[in-house]
């Protein structure tokens, strides 16, 4: 069973700017345990394909399943954690209290996996917060407060973790950090992540597979499979192998988005990891 399958999957705006195809028609399928990300320029539907696989979207046309269920059916029984841009902490709330919030929240759902008080704590200590744990969110810096929604996401103990790009807002030297943090909490914790970002290096560094979108229609333009082996350290980064996955992730950006409209319908993609589908052409 995929954690997330995608098939002819069709969203279309009507805004004030006109009617806007987010996602054309976008086929793809996400194993159970893998960390798959989401690369594409500014409006190509990264957004939009995480709401729908949250939920929040339906789709106009196509199908969309969740761990055998609907989008809608997966939210309602907390399969489906959901880590947006910014923290979206509770100000009133101490650091301990936001990072249990979910998991309480959650014992009226089904996926009871959630994690026992002194496992959240054990958490909070391991990603550097113990001190600050009876602290608000107001006194602590951007990263610490990216780590708290980090950890949250993972105490839910949802199959399915969904980020639109998490550390968006972060210095590129915190951004490496959280990185790692990530990629420890996800090897312990063994969910499916979902991952949006801008950031080509953040995509190869923590990926099995990197999707990368273009826009109008949103579509899959390619799929990366990211051979690095696990677990995965800052030193990776300054590898050959990692530097090719950036060259040819980079082309086929642009070349993605240089494709224009004309590809809309035939580039969409179906991979799964049984069939992983390597693009060459870069080489
Ligand atoms: N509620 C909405 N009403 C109308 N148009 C929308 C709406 N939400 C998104 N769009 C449009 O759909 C397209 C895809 O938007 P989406 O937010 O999915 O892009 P994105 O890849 O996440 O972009 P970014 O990297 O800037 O976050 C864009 O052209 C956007 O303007
Ligand atoms: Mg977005």
């Amino acid at each position: 069973m995929a954690a997330v399958e995608l098939t002819d999957a069709g969203k279309r705006y009507n805004g004030r700017a006109g009617v806007v195809d987010a996602l054309g028609q976008v086929s793809l399928s996400i194993a159970e345990g893998e960390f798959v990300s989401l690369l594409g320029s500014s409006g190509c539907g990264k957004s939009t394909l995480l709401r729908v696989a949250a939920g929040l979207l339906p789709l106009d046309r196509g199908t969309a399943r969740v761990l055998g269920r609907s989008p809608d059916q997966a939210r309602q029984a907390k399969q489906v954690a959901f880590v947006p841009q910014t923290p979206a902490l509770l100000p009133w709330r101490t650091v301990r209290a936001n990072a249990r919030l979910l998991t309480r929240v959650n014992r009226r759902g089904e996926a009871a996996r959630s994690l026992p008080d002194d496992e959240i704590d054990a958490l909070l200590a391991e990603v550097g917060l113990a001190d600050v744990a009876d602290a608000h969110p107001h006194e602590l810096s951007g990263g610490m407060q990216q780590r708290v929604a980090l950890v949250r996401a993972f105490a839910l103990g949802a199959p399915l973790v969904l980020m639109d790009e998490p550390f968006a807002a972060l210095d590129e030297i915190l951004r490496v950090e959280m990185r790692y943090l990530l990629l420890r909490l996800w090897e312990e914790h063994r969910s499916t992540v979902v991952f949006v970002t801008h950031s080509i290096g953040e995509a190869v560094a923590l990926s099995d597979r990197v999707a990368v979108m273009a826009a109008r229609p949103g579509r899959i333009a390619g799929v990366e499979t990211i051979t690095l082996p696990r677990p995965r350290t800052p030193d990776d980064e300054d590898t050959d192998a990692f530097t090719d996955h950036v060259r040819r992730l980079r082309h086929l950006l642009a070349n993605g988005n240089a494709n224009g409209p004309s590809g809309a319908t035939s580039t969409s993609t179906s991979t799964s990891r049984s069939a992983p589908r390597r693009l060459e052409r870069y080489r």
